[in-house]
């Protein structure tokens, strides 16, 4: 099984702090943001472990987090994206690297409280497709969005303005390496981008989509609000240590 920190894009939303540096660098409590995905991936056992970058200070992941021995892996695997084109376009550097294995691809600004193994070891033993985490959060409008109909997802929707629940799909995404042949199939979205839902969703039309629900709280740290709300997520789970 295969790790992948997407760990790239310009930060906009976080203007000025990602002026002249990365989003995953700025810090989250007493840790850079890219430290807390990173363990999530480590966590869950997985060692062979590729970030993807880009924008400002892609060099700086490099004097960060080295090969990873502060992690205690031997390795770690960089790539650069160039621009801007959406999750689903960071995520199609990956293909040389994950060469045919499954992998499980975490957002560099998802934080979380508790541990992904237990859903890893079940996709472990999924012979196809896609496993997606969800969580119940009080503004969906935010997130892609999963409509739920007896106990199955009929489809995801990005960003909804009438959301259909308020099971928000998390950036922790499990696939097979068909991933990679969807991702050709895809067209810029309305914000220019190639969007994961569209990845989801394409799983989901094969009938290849399980899902899970996310222990314990999630967040994301993209925006002033939870950025912040992730610092005190942090704070408080560390105070508790
Ligand atoms: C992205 C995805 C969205 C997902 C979210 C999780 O949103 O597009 O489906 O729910 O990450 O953090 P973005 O960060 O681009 O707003």
């Amino acid at each position: 099984m295969k790790g992948i920190v997407l760990a790239g894009g310009l930060g906009k939303r976080l203007y000025p702090l990602t002026k002249v540096t990365n989003k995953h660098l700025l810090p989250v409590y007493n840790k850079p943001m890219i430290f807390y995905p990173l363990m999530t991936l480590i966590d869950a056992g997985i060692r062979d472990i590729l970030i993807v970058t880009g924008g400002n200070s892609a060099g700086d992941f490099l004097r960060l987090l080295g090969n990873g021995k502060d992690f205690g892996l031997s390795h770690l695997h960089y790539v650069y994206q160039e621009g801007e084109g959406g999750i689903a376009a960071a995520l199609a550097l990956a293909e040389h690297f994950c060469g045919g294995d499954k992998m499980v691809v975490i957002l560099g600004d998802n934080i979380i409280e508790k541990s992904i193994k237990k859903e890893v070891e079940i996709f472990k033993k999924q012979k196809v497709g896609a496993r997606i985490l969800l969580k119940e959060v009080e503004n969906p409008e935010r997130f892609g969005v999963a409509e739920i109909k007896d106990g199955k997802i009929v489809r995801i929707i990005e960003k909804p303005k009438k959301p259909p629940s308020k099971f928000a799909v998390t950036g922790i995404y499990m696939y097979d390496s068909q991933v990679f042949d969807i991702i050709r199939t895809l067209k810029p979205s309305e914000r220019g981008e190639l969007e994961i839902t569209d990845v989801n969703n394409a799983y989901l039309k094969k009938g290849e989509l399980t899902f899970g629900i996310l222990e314990g709280w999630w967040t994301d740290a993209g925006t002033f609000d939870s950025l912040l709300k992730a610092n005190i997520l942090v704070a408080e789970k560390e105070r508790k240590k």
